[in-house]
C-alpha cells in the first residue's frame, strides 16, 4: 500500500518535472527563434521596447534582404519569482548607414529622408564637434583633402561610437549636443526635453532602432575607412551634385560674391570647386577599382535626381539599406522647382568656366553632367545638361 503510494508520487513528480522542462525548452525556442539574434535579458522590472521581425523578403533586383519590422512595446513584470532569466527576447542586428557627401550637395535633404523615420537613429555631421577641439586645428570651411585627412581618425571614432549607440565614446560629441537646439533638431531629437535629454537616454533610444544613419560632409577618401566600414557592415550612400550647382549654392551660402569679398571670391571659388572635384574623383574611383565588398555596399545618388524624382529615388535608397518605404516621409519634403538648375541663370560664365576647368571631363561624363562652351549654352534651357550617368553599375538610378 505505502509502496504503491510512493510509486504514484514518484510518477507525479516526474510528470511535473517533465512539464516544467518542456515549458522552459519551449520558451527558449520562442526566445531565440530567429537567426543570429542577440539575446536581450530583461534585468529590471520596468517596461522595455522590443523589436520583432515579422517578415524577411528578398528584393530580386539588388539581391539584398529587405527587412520589414514592426515595433511593439511590451511590458514585462518580473514578479516575485527569483529567476530573472525570463523574457529574453530577440533583436534584429542593427543596420548601419553612412551618407558620404560634401557641403551644398543635397546631403541635408538626403539625411531628412532618414532622420524623420521612426525606425531610424540619425546623426548629423558629427565632425562639426571636432572644431572645438583645439588640438586638431580644424577649419570648417576648408575642405582640402589635406585638412580633412587630419580629422579622419577622430571622425571614425565618433561614428563607431554612434554605431554602437555609445554617445560618450569621444568627449566632444555629447558635449556639443547638450542643450543646443539646432543640433537637437538636426538629429531628430527636438522632442526630448529636460531629464530625457542626456547621453544615457539617447543611447537607450538609439538601441531600440533598426537603423543607425550618419550623414557627413567630411570624408576624404572612403577607401581609407574600409576597416571600420567592414567592421560595422556599413552601407554607404554617396550624394553627388553638378559641380556648377554646388559652387553656385556655396557662393550664396558663404556670401562669397558680396562686395567686400570680391577680391578673394575668385580664389575661394576656385579652391572650393577644385576640392570638391578631388573628392568626387577620389571616392568614385575608390569604388570603381575597389574591393567587391565596397562595390556591393555603395550607392551613388545624384542630387538632381533626388530632388526632381524623389518618389523614384527615395524608395531605392530605402531598399538599398533594407528599410520599408514610407510615403508620408517622401511627401513631407516640399521640393522647389527649378532648384537644381538655378546655377544656369545666376552663375556668371567666368565662374562656370572655373568650376568646369577644375574638374576633368571624365568625372562630368561618368556622372552624366554636360559642360557648356559659352554663356549662350549655359542660359539655353532647352539644352539638357544632366543626362544618363556612365557608371550605371554603381548608380541605382531610374
Ligand atoms: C512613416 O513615417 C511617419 C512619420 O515619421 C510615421 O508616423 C509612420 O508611422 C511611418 N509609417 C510606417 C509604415 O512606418
Ligand atoms: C586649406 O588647407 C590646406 C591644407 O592644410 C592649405 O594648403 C590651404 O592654404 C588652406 N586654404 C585656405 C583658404 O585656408
Ligand atoms: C581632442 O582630440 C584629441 C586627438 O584626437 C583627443 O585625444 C582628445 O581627447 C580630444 N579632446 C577633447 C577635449 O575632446
Ligand atoms: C566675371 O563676370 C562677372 C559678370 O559677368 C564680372 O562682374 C566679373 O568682374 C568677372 N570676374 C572676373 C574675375 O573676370
Ligand atoms: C537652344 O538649344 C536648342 C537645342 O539644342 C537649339 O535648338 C536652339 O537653337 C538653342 N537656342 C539658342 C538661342 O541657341
Amino acid at each position: 500500500m505505502r509502496w504503491r503510494l510512493i510509486k504514484w508520487a514518484a510518477v507525479f513528480i516526474m510528470m511535473c518535472a517533465l512539464f516544467i522542462l518542456t515549458f522552459w525548452y519551449y520558451q527558449d525556442i520562442v526566445m531565440t527563434n530567429t537567426e543570429n539574434g542577440a539575446i536581450i535579458k530583461a534585468s529590471s522590472d520596468i517596461a522595455m521596447t522590443v523589436t520583432l521581425t515579422t517578415e524577411i523578403t528578398t528584393s530580386p533586383n539588388i539581391a539584398m534582404p529587405v527587412i520589414q519590422t514592426t515595433e511593439m512595446t511590451a511590458s514585462f513584470d518580473i514578479g516575485s519569482t527569483a529567476d530573472t532569466r525570463m523574457t529574453a527576447l530577440k533583436q534584429v542586428p542593427p543596420i548601419h548607414v553612412l551618407i558620404n557627401a560634401r557641403m551644398r550637395t543635397g546631403s541635408s535633404l538626403t539625411g531628412r529622408y532618414f532622420s524623420k523615420r521612426p525606425d531610424t537613429m540619425f546623426l548629423y555631421e558629427p565632425e562639426l564637434t571636432l572644431r572645438y577641439n583645439m588640438s586638431l586645428r580644424y577649419d570648417l570651411f576648408n575642405d582640402s583633402a589635406a585638412q580633412i585627412e587630419d580629422i579622419q581618425t577622430p571622425f571614425y571614432e565618433l561614428i563607431g561610437g554612434f554605431f554602437d549607440c555609445e554617445y560618450t565614446r569621444r568627449p566632444e560629441l555629447f558635449h556639443f549636443m547638450e542643450g543646443n537646439d539646432w543640433a537637437k533638431s538636426k538629429n531628430g531629437l527636438a522632442h526630448l526635453q529636460g531629464a530625457d535629454y542626456n547621453a544615457k537616454q539617447i543611447s537607450k533610444k538609439c538601441k531600440t532602432k533598426t537603423h543607425r544613419v550618419v550623414k557627413t560632409v567630411r570624408i576624404n577618401d572612403i577607401s581609407k575607412g574600409l576597416e571600420i566600414l567592414k567592421q560595422y557592415n556599413v552601407k554607404v550612400i554617396q550624394v553627388v551634385r553638378d559641380p556648377r550647382g554646388m559652387i553656385n549654392s556655396r557662393i550664396k551660402f558663404e556670401n562669397l560674391d558680396s562686395q567686400e569679398k570680391k577680391g578673394l571670391s575668385m580664389k575661394k571659388i576656385s579652391e572650393a570647386s577644385k576640392n570638391y572635384c578631388i573628392w568626387l574623383n577620389t571616392n568614385i574611383n575608390a569604388v570603381l577599382v575597389g574591393p567587391e565588398w565596397l562595390k556591393k555596399n555603395y550607392m551613388i545618388v545624384r542630387y538632381e535626381d533626388l530632388s526632381t524624382k524623389p518618389r523614384q529615388i527615395v524608395p531605392k535608397m530605402y531598399e538599398f539599406v533594407g528599410l520599408p518605404s514610407n510615403d508620408t516621409i517622401i511627401k513631407s519634403e516640399r521640393l522647389g522647382t527649378g532648384h537644381t538648375d538655378a546655377w544656369r541663370y545666376s552663375l556668371p560664365f567666368n565662374q562656370t568656366h572655373i568650376a568646369q576647368n577644375n574638374c576633368p571631363d571624365d568625372i562630368f561624363e561618368k556622372l552624366g553632367y554636360v559642360k557648356v562652351q559659352n554663356e549662350i549654352q549655359q542660359r539655353n534651357d532647352s539644352l539638357s545638361l544632366v543626362t544618363s550617368p556612365h557608371i550605371s553599375k554603381l548608380i541605382s538610378l531610374a
